[in-house]
């Protein structure tokens, strides 16, 4: 129904994800009236709190996230508490009584849903009790939400999958990549399969390399401790770069259903040429960022970040050269990027078609500029379409021009927007911009290969690029060993209409 009913329990309701995220999507759903009277919300943590305290908790998230609010008395008066020790079964009983007490009282028609918002070494417990304390003996759906990071390498993520499967069926399970609730992410599948003018020529004949590159100017801030343990290989490749690859690799589904869209995800990550041993070094690259400027203002090196060791080898810059064997993309390189402190904030693709057979402007002394689609998925939200035109006046002059559409007014940062769409679908019932497990155990085989080779040759070089640079030498070498260059931010920029 387009006003889904259920009862929604966060875990770790009084952490930083719940703050930022959750309260202020949830928020949003309801004033555009999507969600109906009949949802409530337990918001689930350790610390003592009244449901009062909480519902002051939720409403200054919301202030300081997006601002005044109207209604927003109403919508609080539908948050409850309770304080909670993850491994004590009389907090389970408790919360089970409180659950029920709320079904009826808000007609939830016994739908539930399990949002865990806390660090992954405690989805077992948690998910195992539910279990045993009989939270997931529901009269209507029963739905987990997990946040990344889903595992360390494949063995954890296979336990960790293992031990939450005790509790919750694969199509029950909710894994959030949230680069899949962006706008412009979601929009890859129709640039591909709504335009007759693309598909056909989105393959090894006609496009000579794709570039995804996500940056940001931000470095690791508060999460040493965890990023110390990630790194950038694991804390976006894995994930968001690799989605993003399988969604512009993927054979076109038969069916725009969950089911459809996930089996040609796998199959695409199934393609991917893992790397061996040498493989690594020639096609990855690792940079960590030292001092530098970022908007007029210096900044510390990775090293000097709270919680960092001052010898860290730990990655906070990642790019490569990804191969895909299958008819499709056989020859074309996917190259990734993605690193903190570099020079903006930006998440961009670039599809690169091949040369023209013959150039026929050669005469006037030109090279002819590649025709070059890119999506712009943030800050701005976008395509452009770079062709060749007749320059005005000129004889035989070719100059390039770009077809540009602009979603302009969208917030610069879109994230909570994406957990809107996320948070709402996973109410709907919809999995199609969640991840699979299978998904993620190709994705973590093939990042693994990678992190094993890096755990045994210790970089000594770090630092090795500059904050507010666009990373370490070696990445653009990288490109140049194939005749390629990471078209640069600068001449990318969407204009706006
Ligand atoms: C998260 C990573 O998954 O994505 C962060 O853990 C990163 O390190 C963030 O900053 C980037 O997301 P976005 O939406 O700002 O591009």
């Amino acid at each position: 129904s387009e006003q889904p009913t259920a009862l929604i329990m966060i875990f770790g309701a009084t952490g930083d994800l719940a703050n930022r995220k959750l309260f202020p999507s949830l928020y949003q759903l309801f004033i555009k009236g999507k969600l109906s009277k009949h949802f409530a919300v337990v918001g689930i943590a350790r610390r003592s709190l009244s449901t009062e305290q909480f519902q002051a908790n939720v409403k200054e998230s919301i202030t300081t996230f997006l601002g005044k609010r109207e209604d927003i008395d109403e919508f609080i008066s539908h948050f409850y508490y309770q304080s909670h020790d993850i491994a004590d079964p009389s907090s389970y009983a408790e919360l089970k009584k409180l659950a029920h007490e709320l079904d009826q009282q808000y007609s939830l028609e016994g739908n539930r849903i399990f949002y865990l918002a806390m660090a992954p070494e405690f989805f077992g417990t948690i998910a195992e009790h539910l279990k045993s304390d009989g939270l997931t003996e529901v009269t209507g759906f029963k739905r987990l939400v997990i946040e990344k990071p889903f595992g360390h390498n494949v063995e954890s993520a296979k336990t960790l999958n293992n031990q939450i499967r005790t509790a919750f069926s694969e199509d029950e399970i909710y894994r959030i990549d949230h680069y899949l609730g962006k706008a412009m992410v979601q929009n890859i599948e129709a640039i591909r399969f709504a335009n007759a003018i693309f598909e056909p020529l989105w393959n090894n004949r006609y496009i000579s390399n794709i570039q995804i590159s996500s940056s940001e100017t931000l470095g690791v801030e508060e999460r040493g401790r965890y990023y110390e343990k990630s790194g950038a290989l694991r804390d976006m490749v894995q994930n968001h770069m690799l989605q993003m690859v399988a969604l512009l690799a993927m054979e076109p589904p038969i069916r725009l259903t969950t089911d459809e869209i996930r089996s040609e995800k796998v199959k695409a990550l199934r393609a991917m040429r893992p790397l061996e041993g040498d493989e690594v070094k020639q096609n990855f690259v690792r940079g960590q960022y030292g001092q530098g400027i970022i908007n007029n203002d210096p900044v510390p090196g990775y090293r000097e970040e709270q919680m960092v060791e001052p010898n860290s080898n730990t990655e906070t810059f990642v790019s490569g050269k990804l191969l895909i064997d299958n008819f499709r993309w056989a020859g074309v390189p996917f190259y990734i990027r993605t690193g903190k402190r570099m020079t903006t904030k930006s998440t961009k693709i670039v599809v690169q078609f091949k040369d023209i057979p013959m150039n026929l402007y050669y005469k006037t002394d030109q090279t002819l500029n590649p025709n070059l689609l890119v999506i712009h998925i943030q800050p701005e939200e976008g395509i452009t379409l770079y062709l060749n035109a007749k320059k005005a006046g000129s004889k035989m002059d070719a100059t390039p021009i770009k077809l540009n559409f602009a979603n302009v007014g969208v917030d610069a940062m879109n994230t909570p927007e994406a957990y809107e769409k996320l948070l709402y679908d996973c109410m709907r019932g919809d999995a199609t911009n969640f991840t699979h497990w299978d998904e993620v155990a190709l994705s973590w085989s093939f990042v693994d290969k990678i992190s094993q080779v890096w755990e045994n040759e210790k970089e000594e070089s770090f630092p090795n690029y500059e904050s507010g640079s666009t990373g370490p030498k070696a990445s653009d070498e990288l490109l140049e060993k194939d005749g390629f260059f990471w078209w640069p931010i600068s001449i990318l920029e969407v204009d706006k209409c």
